[in-house]
């Protein structure tokens, strides 16, 4: 298992290991580095990728630097490794969403964590990352996702996850192949206020947007995340009428 890195927004750097037995055609799990004064690790992977995952940072940097460790929802894929890096990185505190502190790190994590409010943001010397709440968007009550305002990327967790192995960072399509995922998979928890929640983080005008599984997209985000949006709203639409 190998994790390779790419870096796909100045001093951002993507943390991808494929593992080509998940799904049909093999399935990427993709952590982010933020390298500032205070470096921030955005998702932790599961605990059998932390040997490939923490030797992809230590080719960045020295993991006993890392200050944050953020993620968007429990889940193993987000923070299943998160004893392990907090281990490994004596200074790191790991940081979420009030419900998230509330429901399952005030109790669970090694050490306590930090709560940020939504729309609170954390300075992390030269990047600044802003906390979104985005209560179930992809899924999962505690759900959240950071905004970084120097680069304009937005850590998107689950949102256009999609199959396979594609390049690290692309301004072509990944509405179709995150489409395809979505009927293949139904990932997203569909509420009346999924739409809602990613217009919102479309008026950010995020210039690249980290996806979590497949490629990250490069370019003007806001129109991508919009159609997002349109499709989540039909998709509820076509569940209401196939229910009535
Ligand atoms: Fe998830
Ligand atoms: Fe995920």
């Amino acid at each position: 298992m190998e994790t390779r890195v790419d870096e796909i927004a100045e001093r951002i750097y993507r943390l991808s290991t494929f593992l080509p037995a998940v799904g049909p055609s093999g399935f990427t799990f993709n952590q982010f580095l933020v390298d500032a004064e205070e470096p921030l690790l955005f998702h932790c992977g599961q605990r059998a990728l932390f040997p490939a995952v923490s030797q992809a940072v230590a080719r960045v940097m020295d993991l006993r630097r890392l200050r944050w460790i953020a993620f968007s929802h429990i889940e193993a894929d987000e923070c299943g490794a998160l004893g392990e890096w907090l281990a490994a990185a004596p200074s790191a505190t790991v940081t979420h969403g009030a419900i998230g502190c509330a429901i399952w790190l005030n109790d669970q994590a090694p050490r306590p964590p930090r709560a940020l409010a939504n729309g609170e943001v954390l300075d992390l010397g030269g990047r600044r990352v802003q906390r979104l709440d985005t209560p179930h968007v992809p899924h999962c009550w505690d759900a959240g996702l950071l905004h970084e305002e120097v680069t304009g990327t937005l850590f998107c967790s689950d949102l256009f996850t999609h199959v396979g192995d594609p390049p690290a960072l692309t301004d072509g399509d990944i509405l179709g192949p995150a489409m395809a995922a979505e009927a293949q998979f139904g990932y997203t928890a569909v509420t009346p206020a999924t739409g809602a929640t990613i217009r919102r983080l479309a008026k950010l005008g995020p210039r690249t947007l980290a996806v979590m599984h497949g490629s990250s997209f490069t370019g003007e985000a806001a129109p991508v995340l919009e159609t997002l949006a349109r499709f989540y709203d039909d998709l509820l639409q076509k569940g209401a009428v196939s229910r009535s």
